[in-house]
């Protein structure tokens, strides 16, 4: 109950931000380089925040990729070095219940193909990739083995250039479709100028409307500062359990439904 307000607090804090940020597009707010500014806070307009209600994952399973292996769940991060990228992905399904097999995570190869916007994709970078298993007690069937995960570090970008890339593994072929990104600016000299911060997003029948809106903003940088799925807040069999008012003092594992992760952007 504590964690279920808490992410209501947060979705209040996150609609408060998106307010905010689509502030910024009608009003013509001046840009920070002119600040520095008092911050501005827009009081919540409770008539636009309703009831959030999770998806309900089980019923709404996740839509295949055409073709088997091809990515799925394709994020971009950044890393420690403004001049490189993460690009990480799923393949394969996750299996969850009785006598799964891991699929080998060696079976499928780790490649991102990228070049600068509309001059071809010609550079090539591989990565790892792994699987994780969630074993519970034995007396529970759900044992969990995710889908293969992939990471690639592109290296050596330009600052502020956009560039294209696919990813996947080329030899199958399991390519994703062309997708974009433009790298940060080098400071000192220029930053990025609209910076997202969202939190507590869950998977709810709401998140598309919450990441739509941020998206509609163009963000030069989103900052997810976590709490994402809230998988912990299921039992193994997917069922949404009251954990953590420590009601369940004999349960040797914290238990959680790991197919809410799978199911973001699918
Ligand atoms: C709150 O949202 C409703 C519905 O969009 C709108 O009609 C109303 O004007 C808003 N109130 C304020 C104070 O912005
Ligand atoms: C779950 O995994 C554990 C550890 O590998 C294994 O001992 C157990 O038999 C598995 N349970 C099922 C139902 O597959
Ligand atoms: C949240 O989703 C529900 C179900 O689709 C919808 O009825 C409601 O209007 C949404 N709320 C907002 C604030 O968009
Ligand atoms: C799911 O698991 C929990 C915890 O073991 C149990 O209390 C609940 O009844 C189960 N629900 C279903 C639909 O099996
Ligand atoms: C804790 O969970 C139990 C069992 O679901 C429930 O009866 C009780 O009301 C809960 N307590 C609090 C403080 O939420």
């Amino acid at each position: 109950m504590v964690l279920a307000m808490e992410s209501l607090n947060r979705l209040l804090h996150c609609w408060i931000l998106l307010i905010s940020l689509l502030l910024v597009v009608n009003g013509q707010f001046p840009t920070t380089l002119e600040g520095p500014f008092k911050p501005v806070t827009v009081p919540v307009n409770y008539s636009i925040i309703g009831p959030v209600t999770s998806l309900p994952v089980n019923d709404n399973p996740p839509l295949s990729p055409e073709i088997e292996f091809q990515p799925q769940q394709i994020s971009l991060s950044l890393s420690s070095d403004l001049s490189s990228v993460w690009v990480s992905w799923i393949t394969g399904e996750y299996q969850i219940g009785d006598d799964i097999e891991p699929l080998d995570p060696q079976s499928v190869a780790s490649v991102v193909q990228y070049g600068v916007y509309k001059s071809g994709r010609n550079n090539l970078a591989a990565g790892s990739s792994f699987i994780y298993s969630q074993q519970y007690p034995n007396e529970d069937p759900n044992n969990y083995t995710s889908g293969i995960i992939h990471r690639v570090l592109v290296t050596g970008l330009d600052p502020d250039t956009m560039y294209e890339y696919q990813c996947g593994d080329p030899s199958i072929p399991a390519m994703s479709e062309v997708h974009y990104f433009r790298t940060m600016p080098s400071p000192p000299k220029d930053y990025p100028s609209r910076v997202a911060v969202v939190g507590g997003l869950g998977l709810t029948y709401n998140t598309s409307t919450t990441i739509s809106h941020m998206a509609a903003n163009h963000p030069d940088l989103a900052l997810l500062v976590g709490d994402l799925s809230f998988a912990d807040l299921y039992c193994t069999n997917g069922t949404l359990c009251d954990f953590q008012n420590c009601s369940f003092p004999q349960s040797p594992l914290q238990e959680t439904y790991q197919p809410r992760w799978d199911h973001w952007g699918r």
